[in-house]
């Protein structure tokens, strides 16, 4: 058991908990706050979005996989704590109400609380905002017409001391230091990092496993640094969706529109880089991209750093160049790219895992191919490069004929699976198409993938 403080709807709580107790359960059983529902319990539908502020601002989360230790020293407000002192309703309710923005209810806290983050940061992205709050009853559009109506309204004051949190003193389970952390993780090999938790989170509400020792990684504010001098951008591991996008906006746009559609706003807002490469999944969004930009990723066990190229971290499905008991630190990318594009295919636009994930990199000189760099997800059993594409590419005229010769190769690279996201015929088809789609790309014949076109 962990002494774990936080401010809960203006009030200071202090709880004895263990470190995978989620804050859904808590709210609801121990303090009776069921405005906030469970829905999937797995961070898909957004029926427990709760707001969470700290010194580095106010963002929404799925309160079903968020564990209680990372709220340490932080600030949450349910749908009871939107009102303001004198109990007048938030601007946002008072807009859901007037547009008729509720029917059966159910759905109703969590989208408020996902437009009161929203409202706070002053943000007008509406579908952004509310892709990961799903309403089977009311539609969308009374919604998005409340949200709309509170473009240019101030938001009250009322929540202001909340980007304070309460003081608290460290907790073991939550290693303020880099040093701290890399020393107890070489200690225990064994343990679970949690990072932002939206991979762990379901293991636990789920698989329902037991997860005896764990280390929480949110504390250490040296992993969720970024260095941006000199002609690379450091992403520490620790850094989130959010902050990666808003980060890939002003150097990659291709890659940053593809963060877009990671998940949900709220699952961004948890969901690590170190994380989503540490995890190995061959269908993560992240690690093509990187691969395509010939990343470095960064490692440390006890005092030892090391760095090698990120595609070589990934050997085979579940198996990563990771001693036990070593930390992923950060990842480093080039700054500048311009012929990077990132496409990510997936069943619906929104909060959907990828069944094809493709990143492209070409260097062309004087009309030529003079170097490659392509990978993909969803089509091994590890995000991997199209080797015998590219080669087909190099030294070739960057034509549409030079494309539609190289388009066997990927049956050389990849043999992919038939699973419920995808048959393999259609990934493989689709890969291709990827390419093609590069092509016109490169050529100023940007696509939509939202436009129907007869
Ligand atoms: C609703 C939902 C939608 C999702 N959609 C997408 C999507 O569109 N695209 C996508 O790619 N993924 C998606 N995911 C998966 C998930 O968000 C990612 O895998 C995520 O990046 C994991 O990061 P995290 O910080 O939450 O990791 P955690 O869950 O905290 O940890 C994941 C794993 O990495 C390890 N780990 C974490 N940090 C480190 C570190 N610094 N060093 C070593 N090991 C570490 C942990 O021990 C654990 O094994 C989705 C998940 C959910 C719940
Ligand atoms: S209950 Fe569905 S996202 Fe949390
Ligand atoms: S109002 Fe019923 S699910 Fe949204």
């Amino acid at each position: 058991m962990t002494e774990i403080a936080f401010l809960l709807n203006g009030e200071t709580v202090r709880v004895e908990a263990t470190p995978t107790r989620t804050l859904l359960d808590f709210l609801r059983e121990d303090h009776h706050l069921k405005g906030t529902k469970e829905g999937c319990n797995e961070g898909d539908c957004g029926a427990c979005t709760v707001v969470v502020s700290d010194g580095s601002g106010t963002r929404a989360l799925n309160s079903c996989i968020l564990f209680l230790p990372q709220l340490h020293g932080k600030s949450v407000r349910t749908v009871e704590g939107f009102s303001g002192p004198d109990g007048q309703m938030h601007p946002v309710q008072e807009a859901m109400v007037s547009h008729h923005g509720s029917q059966c209810g159910f759905c109703t806290p969590g989208f408020i609380a996902s437009m009161v983050a929203a409202h706070q940061q002053g943000r007008t992205d509406h579908d952004n905002v509310l892709a990961g709050n799903l309403c089977r009853c009311t539609g969308y559009a009374p919604i998005i017409r409340a949200a709309e109506s509170l473009e240019g309204v101030q938001a009250p004051d009322w929540f202001d001391g909340d980007l304070h949190g309460t003081e608290v003193t460290a907790i073991d389970i939550a290693p303020t230091t880099l040093d701290a952390l890399a020393h107890w993780y070489a200690d225990n090999p064994d343990a679970t990092l949690v990072a932002g938790a939206t991979d762990v989170g379901l293991w636990v509400t789920k698989q329902l496993r037991d997860l005896p020792k764990l280390a929480f990684l949110n504390q250490c504010a040296e992993l969720r640094e970024v260095d941006l001098s000199g002609d690379l951008i450091r992403v520490g591991a620790g850094v989130n969706m959010t902050t990666l996008r808003e980060l890939m906006e002003v150097y990659h746009p291709s890659y940053a529109e593809m963060i877009r559609r990671y998940a949900s706003e709220q699952v961004r807002n948890a969901a690590t880089i170190g994380g989503n490469i540490a995890n190995g999944s061959p269908i993560g969004d992240n690690p093509p991209v990187l691969i395509a930009l010939d990343a470095t990723l960064h490692l440390r066990h006890r005092d030892v750093s090391r760095d090698l190229p990120i595609e070589e971290f990934f050997i085979d499905y579940g198996k990563q160049d990771r001693a036990a008991g070593e930390l992923v630190t950060g990842v480093s990318l080039p700054k500048s790219a311009p012929a990077l594009r990132g496409y990510k295919l997936s069943k619906r636009f929104d909060q959907d895992i990828s069944a094809v994930c493709g990143a492209f990199n070409v260097t062309i000189e004087d009309g030529t191919v003079t170097a490659a760099r392509i990978a993909f997800g969803g089509m091994a059993g590890i995000p991997k490069r199209a080797s015998a594409v590219e080669a087909a590419l190099i030294g070739q005229p960057w034509t549409e004929a030079t494309i539609t010769a190289a388009l066997p190769a990927f049956a050389k690279d990849f043999t992919p699976l038939t699973d419920m996201r995808a048959s393999a015929d259609y990934r493989l088809e689709t890969a291709q198409n990827m390419l093609l789609r590069y092509f016109h790309d490169l050529a100023g014949h940007t696509v939509n993938v939202l436009e129907v076109r007869p």
